[in-house]
């Protein structure tokens, strides 16, 4: 079992466990007294390994409840149905709670156990690769409030997050992609050789139809991807767990992602046909346009391009080219006037700016402070 740990100072403050037996789970939680398990109501439906997961809650006599893990559930209604339910069973200040779902359902679930009795202890088992390697990890907790994503929420870290990545065999393959994006993310932050590798993993498994084979046959590389992409994480959250610096740098591509999910948001609000956009799709969309506004920014400011791939190309064309054969979308689908006027609204910005993560080649990504308006014009 592969352990990665997060630090304030010399204290380990979460620990990411990775191992791809579900059995495992039994001897994290044999520490603890009494367990109560959240599990995303989808995940007890569909995915093969919730059997073995409930039995291991049941050998532990954990009580459970479901939820509905949607964007349009992850409301502070929601965390108080935890609440409300935990009191039910008369948890009290010992209790474990434990969050088995993707992003959405540890979000909540963390969010409820760091208010139910002013904050009781909370763990994880991410059941999406963008819970394993980036939601679940690094204490981000909370729900959507008043139309904006996450806007209510808090830092805190969970004991354990148990990653089993053999679990994700089920996972729709547009699921799993979406996970790849965050994936990728990290190693354009640091890369160390792992985004090639990441690279040539994601396009076998896009390139086969039998993905839950491909998963399983090549489920080593995938554990040894996904626990360098925690450690990327859990460095960064180590260094800067409250997010006053460098853990801005895991918001590459997000500003754009977040827009492009309103804009969709708001055309699936007019049209039930129009597309949805997943979390993943976005942010690999926001990677390639954070590489377009940086090799813009670059030229405008005299900074050397890096001859990507030795084909002379700038970063937006590199990444245009590995996110496609991975099977990632990369062209976003809304005019960079409409992606600005919601980017305006950015509850990041401050002072009118807004930090922009831009990656000057992979592994070197940078921290720059621009309004929109220069964006805009750097873009057009
Ligand atoms: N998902 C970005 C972060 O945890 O900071």
């Amino acid at each position: 079992m592969e352990q990665i740990n997060i630090y304030s100072g010399k204290d380990v403050i979460s620990k990411v466990l990775i191992d791809n037996d579900v059995e495992t789970l039994a001897s994290l939680l044999e520490p603890y007294r009494k367990v109560y398990a959240v599990m995303d109501s989808a995940v007890a439906a569909d995915c093969p390994a919730a059997l073995e997961i409930a039995a291991v809650l049941n050998s532990k006599g954990a009580p459970g409840m479901l939820v509905e893990a949607s964007e349009h559930e992850k409301t502070m209604e929601t965390v108080l149905k935890i609440c409300a339910w935990l009191m039910e069973q008369g948890a009290d200040r010992d209790a474990l709670v434990l969050a088995i779902g993707g992003g959405i359902t540890t979000d909540m679930t963390g969010f409820a156990a760091s208010i139910y009795k002013r904050g009781v202890r909370f763990a994880y088992m991410p059941t999406t690769l963008l819970a394993q390697v980036d939601a679940a990890v690094g204490g981000k907790t909370g729900v959507n409030f008043d139309n904006y994503k996450n806007m209510l929420g808090i830092i805190r870290q969970p004991k354990f997050t148990f990653i089993c990545p053999s679990v994700l065999e089920s996972l729709s393959s547009r699921d799993f992609l979406s996970g790849a994006a965050e994936m990728l993310k990290s190693f354009i932050i640091e890369d160390g050789g792992w985004y090639g590798r990441a690279v040539e993993w994601l396009k076998g498994y896009s390139s086969t139809d039998a993905k839950g084979t491909y998963l399983q046959e090549n489920v080593e590389e995938l554990s040894a991807l996904i626990g360098t992409a925690v450690s990327v994480k859990a460095g960064i959250v180590s260094r800067d767990q409250f997010e006053g610096g460098e853990r801005r740098k895991l918001n590459l591509g997000h500003t754009f992602a977040h827009a492009i999910e309103t804009l969709a948001q708001r055309k699936r609000m007019e049209s039930e046909d129009a597309p949805d956009i997943t979390h993943g799709e976005a942010v690999a969309m926001g990677m390639v346009l954070a590489a377009e506004l940086s090799d813009a920014y670059r030229r405008e400011s005299g900074e050397p391009i890096v001859q990507e791939n030795g084909f002379g190309w700038g970063l937006e064309q590199r990444l245009e080219a590995d996110f496609l054969s991975c099977g990632l979308p990369i062209g976003c689908p809304f005019r960079l006037s409409l992606m600005a006027e919601v980017m305006r609204k950015d509850k990041k910005a401050e002072a009118g700016k807004v930090h922009f993560i831009l990656p000057f080649a992979v592994g070197d990504v940078r921290m720059v402070d621009m309004t929109i308006d220069e964006v805009v014009d750097l873009m057009s």
